[in-house]
């Protein structure tokens, strides 16, 4: 699909990856709606692009988050990108936080693709985009709650892809491995997990940009090494387990869990 004169909506544009994918998707034409919780980072994210609208909503809120989909009725592209790192063992998280994380992370990306279908599908045009880690692919220790959600996304995105072909309007996932220069690893203060250098959100940006304009159903932004292990961990998950219940992975997730604790 053509990003140049598209509107596109942006969730979690105040973060990292959000400021990434918006600047990414200004410089191909895009139209953007920036949204996210923290107006300040939206304004000053707004002021340096080419022209875009701001929402603020938290998606952990049902009324407004019917709120937004009353300002995105004419969106072409979503971008559903706003996440909670939602990092830890399942008996750490309180009722509330569990619920928090999949409101944010699963229900609201599923909510704004239901209510923005119908538009796009009259349109004859449109592309959903769904932001996942690579842990949405490959088993991660003390990260249960947070990959149930990128899972559920991933296969959210896969089946509605099937469902919608020949219809002008699909649906991809991007699959980041760990991003160094901004974002939520970058922001507590963490490197990339254990035998991976990173990657950077310019990169991500890309892979959202190729997604759309080459309609691919998955891209994943890492080194070789990472999308080769995100395979395997699709063909033979329980080796993948084996090798992430490592020392040095189960380190790696601990420090995770601590630095990213306030993400619930
Ligand atoms: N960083 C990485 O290494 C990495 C790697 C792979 C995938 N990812 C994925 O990339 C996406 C962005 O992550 P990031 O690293 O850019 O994180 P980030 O800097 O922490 O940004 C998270 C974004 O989500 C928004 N958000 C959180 N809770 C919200 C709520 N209740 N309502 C509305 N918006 C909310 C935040 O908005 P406010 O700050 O305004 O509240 C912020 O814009 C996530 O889906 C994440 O899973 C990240």
């Amino acid at each position: 699909m053509e990003i140049n004169g598209a509107r596109v909506a942006v969730t979690g544009a105040s973060g990292g990856l959000g400021c990434a994918i918006s600047r990414a998707l200004d410089a191909c034409g895009a139209r953007l709606i920036l949204t996210g919780r923290r107006e300040d980072a939206l304004e000053k994210l707004a002021s340096q692009l080419r022209g875009a609208d701001i929402v603020v909503c938290d998606l952990a809120d049902r009324k407004q988050l019917a709120g937004l989909v009353d300002r995105l009725v004419d969106v072409d592209i979503l971008i559903a990108n706003a996440a909670l790192a939602a990092t830890g063992k399942l008996d750490d998280f309180t009722p509330d936080e569990l619920d928090r994380a999949l409101d944010v992370n699963l229900r609201a990306p599923m909510m704004l693709t239901h209510q923005l279908l119908p538009g796009m599908i009259r349109r004859g045009r449109g592309h959903f985009v769904y932001i996942s880690p690579i842990a949405g692919k490959i088993p991660s220790p003390r990260l249960p709650v947070y990959s149930a959600t990128k899972y559920g996304l991933r296969g959210f995105s896969a089946s509605l892809r099937q469902d919608l072909h020949g219809s002008g309007v699909s649906a991809s996932v991007i699959f980041p491995g760990s991003v160094v220069d901004s974002g939520m690893l970058a922001d507590a203060g963490l490197g990339a997990a254990p035998g991976s250098k990173g990657t950077s959100s310019d990169a991500v940006g890309h892979g959202v940009v190729t997604a759309i304009e080459r309609d691919r159903a998955e891209v994943d932004v890492a080194e070789l090494p990472i999308r080769f292990a995100s395979r395997l961990g699709g063909l033979a998950p329980g080796l993948m387990a084996r090798l992430t219940q490592r020392k040095q992975s189960i380190a790696y997730a601990d420090q995770l869990s601590l630095g990213l604790r306030h993400h619930r």
